[in-house]
């Protein structure tokens, strides 16, 4: 197979198609004067996430719901854009996130408000309200169950493996962990999930990256942002009705995803390629940068902390399920998320009103120091732990929490233990306001020594 680029969508239509009915106008109420601390310039999101903090714990502090200017790196940067709150408080992040009455995804979970049919295209679900968003949510539930996962558990044990014996092969080396380590198992689970077959792998990957980098400028290179999400969505889409085709032709139905999203109704209907595409396009990049980033980060931290590393090993089984809810908060990997509100309300005395957008730092509610004692504190330990890093609970909770979780425990299973010790450079951070994500970063390592087997 390979990539055709003879697409079926015009994406300047898609473009151009700005008035859509249900778009909300900008308001025209007076609004409180832009915040001092501003979180939407460029220079903001270039800093380390441990700076960023500094300027979201005083907004905690002095201005929870802030109103703040538009963002500086839009993908389609539009001048009637009158800006938006800024919530960073746990309380008020989870309190919008299940109140989808009000505060829908309908019009948009990023910074833009990007026409209806490319969220559709891109976001599936994600970008969608009930009922339609949780008709197709329970769609796809199924294959995300504890009950399904345990099912392909050993497959990602397996994989786990194969990884980390390719990395300790030669011995005591220095690697590029993201290629070598970090990017394996999510883009290899996603790929075995759906059926993707290996020529197609890569691609996939690069395609996924490029949704989400639109403001990375070595990753633009010389095309604009919309062009890179555009160009990466249709080569997903592409890819999509290839598998959808290698399907009805097979004399055989195979036993993935895929094929389950071409036979599943709703409402008395089968999803159209173009739905099953659009769900492709969503976990091609919801379900592999989320966990790669995480496993990075995660490794950086257990270095630069031995004896968080030596409290894990102790009790691997015992104590990975804390650990893991601590990598997560740590490496907070999604950024943000956008809500627009439909109703008139009040959050922290100020009024919210229809067409409103509003946006969900998760790293500030993650570290919000009301909620987590010592929040910059890397606690394996830390017992509860409501970190905001699969989103503030509500209909649009991570669906794939679970499957990120195993794919955590079982390369970490294999990294803690296969590895004597380890030693992280500093990471090369991806230059985007919504995924906090390392490029590249170093890893030193020696391998523990192998038991010598008897007989
Ligand atoms: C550490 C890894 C992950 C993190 C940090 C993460 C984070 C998130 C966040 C913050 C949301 C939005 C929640 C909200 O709006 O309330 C989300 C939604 C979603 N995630 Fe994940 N995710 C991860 C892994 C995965 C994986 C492995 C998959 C699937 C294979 C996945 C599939 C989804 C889907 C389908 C949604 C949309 C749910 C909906 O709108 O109903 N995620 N994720």
């Amino acid at each position: 197979m390979s990539i055709d680029n003879e697409f079926d969508i015009d994406f300047d239509e898609l473009f151009a198609d700005e008035e859509e009915e249900n778009f909300l106008p900008a308001t025209g109420e007076q609004k409180p004067e832009f915040s001092a601390i501003d979180i939407s310039t460029k220079a903001f999101w270039a800093r380390t996430s441990e700076e960023r903090d500094e300027s979201f714990a005083a907004l905690r502090r002095t201005d929870p719901v802030s109103w703040q200017r538009p963002v500086e790196d839009a993908v389609t940067p539009d001048p009637d854009d009158p800006g938006y709150w800024a919530l960073v408080k746990h309380e008020h992040i989870t309190q919008v996130s299940k109140d989808s009455e009000t505060f829908i995804s309908g019009q948009g979970v990023l910074f833009d408000m990007l026409p209806r049919l490319f969220l559709q295209m891109t976001q599936s679900f994600l970008a969608m309200d009930d009922p339609r968003h949780n008709k197709l949510r329970k769609l796809v539930s199924a294959a995300f169950t504890p009950k399904q996962i345990k099912k392909i558990d050993e497959d990602i044990r397996r994989a786990a493996r194969e990884i980390v014996d390719e990395l300790v092969a030669d011995g005591p080396g220095e690697v590029e962990l993201v290629e070598k380590v970090a990017e394996k198992l999510p883009n290899r689970m996603f790929c075995d999930l759906f059926g993707v077959p290996e020529e197609l792998r890569e691609q996939t990957a690069t395609s996924a990256g490029d949704i989400i980098a639109w403001a990375d400028l070595e990753r633009l290179g010389d095309r604009s942002p919309d062009e890179v999400q555009v160009e990466a969505a249709a080569i997903l889409h592409d890819i999509a009705e290839q598998l959808i085709e290698v399907r009805k032709n097979a004399a055989e139905p195979s036993e993935d995803l895929f094929t389950n999203l071409m036979n599943a109704e709703v409402d008395g209907e089968h999803l159209n390629e173009f739905e099953i595409g659009a769900f492709f396009v969503l976990m091609a990049v919801a379900g592999t940068d989320t966990t790669k980033h995480t496993t990075s980060f995660a490794l950086k931290a257990l270095a630069e902390n031995p004896d968080q590393l030596a409290y894990l090993r102790e009790d691997y089984d015992g104590r990975i399920p804390d650990a893991i809810e601590e990598f997560i908060r740590f490496a907070s990997p999604v950024m943000t998320f956008r809500r627009t509100c439909v109703k008139e309300t009040e959050l922290a005395g100020k009024k919210i009103i229809p067409g409103d957008k509003v946006v969900l730092f998760y790293p500030s509610g993650s570290f919000d120091e009301d909620v987590f004692e010592e929040p910059h504190k890397f606690n394996l330990a830390r017992n509860p732990n409501p970190h905001l890093g699969f989103g503030g609970g509500g209909v649009h909770f991570c669906l794939g929490n679970q499957l990120a979780k195993q794919m955590l425990r079982a390369i970490f299973q294999e990294l803690v233990f296969r590895l004597e010790s380890w030693e992280t450079g500093e990471p090369e951070l991806l230059g985007t306001n919504f995924m906090r994500g390392v490029k590249r970063m170093q890893l030193r390592f020696v391998p523990a020594p192998v038991p010598a087997t008897v007989g």
